[in-house]
């Protein structure tokens, strides 16, 4: 069995082809349950829990073929009634190093390219702080599609505050600052789903309790006290605008925390960017001329310039 990872049972979806070979312990011996492809159902945990059996095994090579599976299934998993607590945090665990991967192999991560080192050590961090993570669980429990964003945005910003602090002050702790970009929108958390995941447009009263989710947000980190304040001002001031436009509170300029500001600039490009049921998905250059040419106001230049020569294609060699 050296060469075998065991899982919880509750790892394989019903009515879902498995990624790859599964086994079952029976004595001192494997045997196997489904073969790889063919689609595991109800008769099969029967069969197990007639067993008493709660664990599988995969081949140890099967590994990042399991974790693309239960990425892939990570929302229904999360917002499965029957399934422990316990073993959802364990699912959730496990597959967020991988999902963080993929945010890296987004085609728009491609032009981070030599700074992509840094930030996946920063990666690394973030993941192994079980404060954060479980802040994302809770995001991730409410709403997948605001996971996805908060993890992008954590990425893409991280990367931009690290290009344009990172050389310029080495004392700049980026890495704590980028809990707080990866945890934004925390407060959506407080959102009814129906609002969040609503396909068509808001309305009004819809709207006034969406846009209650940075205060909802400061709130949450505030009462934790596990991160930096930094984190907090972040979820609170990330729909602020330079030119006053922005909500809760229509602050200006450089009375914006400066993290903010980064957030705000990367939130919007990563809506643009990103395909929703009621809108297509701009390219990246068309969300940043998009940015320049329309919401030039609202955001600060330095970072919006910063944040365009980071994501402009590299000349060739
Ligand atoms: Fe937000
Ligand atoms: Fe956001």
């Amino acid at each position: 069995m050296l060469f075998y990872k065991d899982y919880p049972v509750e790892y394989l979806r019903i009515d879902q082809e498995t990624p790859c070979t599964v086994y079952f312990q029976q004595g001192e011996n494997l045997i196997m349950l489904v073969p790889k492809k063919a689609l595991f159902s109800r008769q099969h945990i029967d069969f197990l829990k007639e067993r008493g059996i709660g664990k599988i095994f995969v081949h140890a090579r099967e590994r990042k073929a399991m974790e693309q599976y239960t990425a892939r299934h990570l929302d229904k998993i999360l917002s499965d009634q029957n399934m422990p607590p316990k073993i959802k945090a364990e699912i959730f665990y496990s597959t967020s190093g991988y999902a963080m991967e993929q945010v890296l192999e987004d085609p728009r991560t491609e032009t981070i390219g030599d700074m992509k080192k840094i930030i996946k050590g920063m990666l690394n961090h973030i993941i192994s702080n079980k404060v954060v993570l479980s802040d994302l669980f809770t995001i991730t429990a409410h709403d997948y599609y605001t996971y996805h964003h908060c993890l992008n945005v954590g990425i893409f910003a991280t990367a931009l505050a690290y290009r344009y602090y990172g050389d310029k002050d080495p004392d700049n702790d980026i890495e704590r600052l980028s809990y707080g970009f990866f945890l934004h929108d925390i407060g959506k958390s407080k959102v009814p789903k129906e609002i969040l995941t609503k396909p068509d447009k808001l309305s009004a009263e819809e709207w006034q309790i969406m846009k209650q989710h940075p205060q909802w947000g400061y709130n949450i980190l505030m009462q934790t006290g596990h991160l930096t304040d930094e984190a907090a001002y972040i979820a609170l001031e990330h729909h602020e605008q330079v030119n006053g436009s922005g909500y809760p509170n229509g602050i200006r300029g450089n009375m914006i925390h400066p993290c903010a500001r980064i957030c705000a600039i990367v939130d919007m490009f990563d809506a643009l960017t990103t395909e929703r049921p009621y809108k297509p998905a701009l390219t990246p250059f068309d969300a940043l001329r998009y940015m320049q040419r329309h919401l030039i106001y609202g955001f600060d230049p330095s970072y919006l310039e910063t944040f365009v020569h980071l994501l402009a294609p590299k000349p060739p060699a």
